[in-house]
């Protein structure tokens, strides 16, 4: 990686855990319990990719961090209730999260659920906020909150627990999955900013299958490290796919060849960048890492 992407990426994060820490200070919930959970799971310390992918998205359109602040912190908010609720035992029954105790073996499963609800709930209010700036971020936020819900990363998550432990599921399940599931929301870092400085409908398609085809890269990347993974690095018990008979690429292509549709979605995140006519340096180098990603 560059220096150049290095110094940017540092930054982004940076700019990211102020905008966190800028809006954790002005709530304060009550009971305390609710206001622990809440702030214990946002603080955990997690990769941040998607708020810093927002923010390079928005750095490629020739835009600024500070443009999609609100998307962003949502777009993380989001997230994080999603991997509350994904531990729980009734999901995924996960008791590591990010290298700490997971939401409810810290508070129990009661204050967990609501500590995602409340962070989902606050999400949209913190999109309500962003949409006063006028109606291309209104367009945003209707994207992103789509993305997330019923015709999104709530689907694939239904459809991740429903095809648990079947046998007669292949390419088209794991597909619907993985799009929803996982590159919903990552959909949305790519194509909230294009969204929010109004662009051409046909930039805008292309940062949404920019964010597809990452989001597939993501995800089949976390099914390779749920088998060669390990658990220091990544912050969660490895092998949790094969114990639990998720239908995961791994189990669907077997590993070597999940390895190379990994490869095969890295390179059609670049190809997509070839058509953007915006320099897209960084973005690029955002592909290899999250293709050659340890954690
Ligand atoms: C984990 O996401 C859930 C998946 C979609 C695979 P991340 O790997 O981005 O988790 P954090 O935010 O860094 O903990
Ligand atoms: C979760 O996928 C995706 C979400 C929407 C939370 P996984 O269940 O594979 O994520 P991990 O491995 O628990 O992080
Ligand atoms: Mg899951
Ligand atoms: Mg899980
Ligand atoms: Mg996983």
């Amino acid at each position: 990686m560059s220096k150049e992407f290095d110094r940017k990426l540092s930054e982004w994060r940076q700019n990211f855990e102020e905008i966190l820490h800028d809006y954790l200070r002005s709530v304060r919930w009550k009971p305390a319990v609710l206001d622990e959970s809440f702030r214990y799971s946002l603080l955990l310390g997690g990769k941040r990719i998607r708020p810093v992918l927002m923010f390079a998205c928005a750095g490629m359109l020739g835009g600024k961090a500070v443009d999609v602040a609100e998307f962003a912190l949502a777009l993380e908010m989001i997230h994080t209730y999603s991997l509350i609720h994904d531990d729980l035992p009734a999901m995924d029954n996960d008791d590591f999260r990010r290298g700490q105790p997971s939401n409810h073996k810290k508070f129990g499963e009661g204050q967990a659920i609501l500590a995602g609800d409340a962070l989902l709930n606050e999400a949209y209010a913190v999109c309500l906020e962003a949409c006063k700036n006028g109606r291309t971020y209104l367009d945003a936020a209707i994207y992103l909150c789509r993305n997330a819900g019923a015709g999104g990363m709530i689907a694939g998550q239904a459809a991740d627990l429903d095809w648990q432990g079947g046998d007669a599921f292949g390419k088209n399940e794991s597909d619907f999955i993985i799009q929803n599931k996982t590159a919903k929301l990552i959909m949305a870092a790519a194509a909230v900013p294009a969204y929010v400085y109004g662009v051409d409908e046909n930039i805008v398609a292309l940062m949404k299958e920019f964010g597809k085809n990452l989001g597939f890269l993501f995800q089949i990347t976390d099914d390779i490290l749920d088998v060669e993974g390990d658990f220091q690095k990544l912050g969660k018990t490895p092998g949790k796919d094969a114990a639990e008979d998720k239908l995961s690429s791994v189990r669907v292509y077997g590993l070597q060849k999940t390895r190379e549709l990994a490869d095969y979605y890295a390179g059609l995140c670049m190809k997509v960048l070839d058509e953007l006519p915006y320099e897209s340096g960084i973005l690029r180098e955002f592909v290899l890492k999250v293709r050659g990603r340890q954690k």
